[in-house]
């Protein structure tokens, strides 16, 4: 299936990504910041799972940001969509299989950390997967990685530093914290949050824990970092709405943007 993939990619660029970006909900303009661009609508990529989120455009925007080759995913699946845990590991594969060695994923998260407002960065220093099942359950597929894969360091340190780094260098105020994915789609019950604050959760989302262990499981580094969109269920006294989110994703994502392009110069 990844062999014709590659095949179909390859006959539309010629580019071969080190590092691949994915943009979470509304967050997709950020793809402006390439140049000699490639686009590749997710549509036209044999057995490429789509995407039928609000604010995910779908498409591969192949191209260069400086000297760097990259790939940025212009939107991304969700288990609430009804995809299988095991369907996220087709789009991280294809990336490795394309030559990505790192991923900065990114994605609007509600805040759980009550010094967090709506509209702050927060780099994930680490996660809380177990609510949701793995990517990794079924017969381990040995080419792209073993059994049991170590999760020790499944926000890379070196790239946490860099992200932390550069951030300080440009002036751009991140915080710091611990994701916590659930499968949703309904947003969470103030109950829900109060436990997940005593867990030691940040801040919560609906997509990108998976796919730290997909991209941790074939090798590749991973980078992250949230859009505080909301004030999680119960923070605040307000009901939520997906509109909501997607709104203050796109007023955020020229700082994000910023970021990012100034990340990857670094990497
Ligand atoms: N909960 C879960 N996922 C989210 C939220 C939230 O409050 N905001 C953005 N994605």
């Amino acid at each position: 299936m990844n062999k014709e993939q590659i095949r179909f990619i390859k006959s539309k660029t010629d580019i071969v990504p080190e590092i691949a970006i994915v943009l979470g909900s509304g967050l997709g303009t950020i793809a402006q910041m390439i140049e000699n661009k490639t686009i590749i609508p997710y549509s036209n990529v044999p057995h490429m799972p789509i995407s039928t989120a609000p604010g995910h455009e779908g498409n591969f925007v192949f191209g260069n940001i400086g000297e760097k080759s990259i790939v940025v995913m212009q939107g991304r699946i969700h288990l609430y969509e009804g995809f299988t845990p095991t369907d996220i590991l087709i789009p991280i594969r294809l990336l490795k299989d394309l030559g990505v060695k790192s991923i900065i994923l990114t994605n609007a998260a509600g805040g759980i950390n009550k010094d967090f407002s709506v509209g702050d960065l927060m780099m994930i220093s680490d996660h809380i997967s177990c609510f949701i099942d793995s990517c990794l359950i079924g017969k381990n597929d040995d080419e792209y990685g073993v059994r049991f894969t170590d999760m020790s360091n499944a926000y890379d340190r070196g790239l946490q530093k860099i992200i932390m780094q550069t951030a300080f260098e440009n002036g751009i105020e991140l915080k710091k914290g611990v994701y916590v994915q659930l499968k949703g789609p309904q947003f969470e019950t103030p109950a829900e949050i109060a436990m997940l604050s005593r867990l030691g959760a940040d801040a919560v989302g609906m997509s990108t824990a998976i796919e730290t262990i997909a991209a941790n499981h074939c090798g590749i580094k991973v980078g992250a970092i949230s859009m505080i969109s909301n004030a999680a269920c119960g923070i605040l006294d307000k009901p939520l709405s997906g509109e909501e989110v997607n709104e203050a994703s796109t007023k955020s994502a020229p700082k994000l943007e910023k970021l990012i392009t100034e990340v990857i110069k670094r990497l």
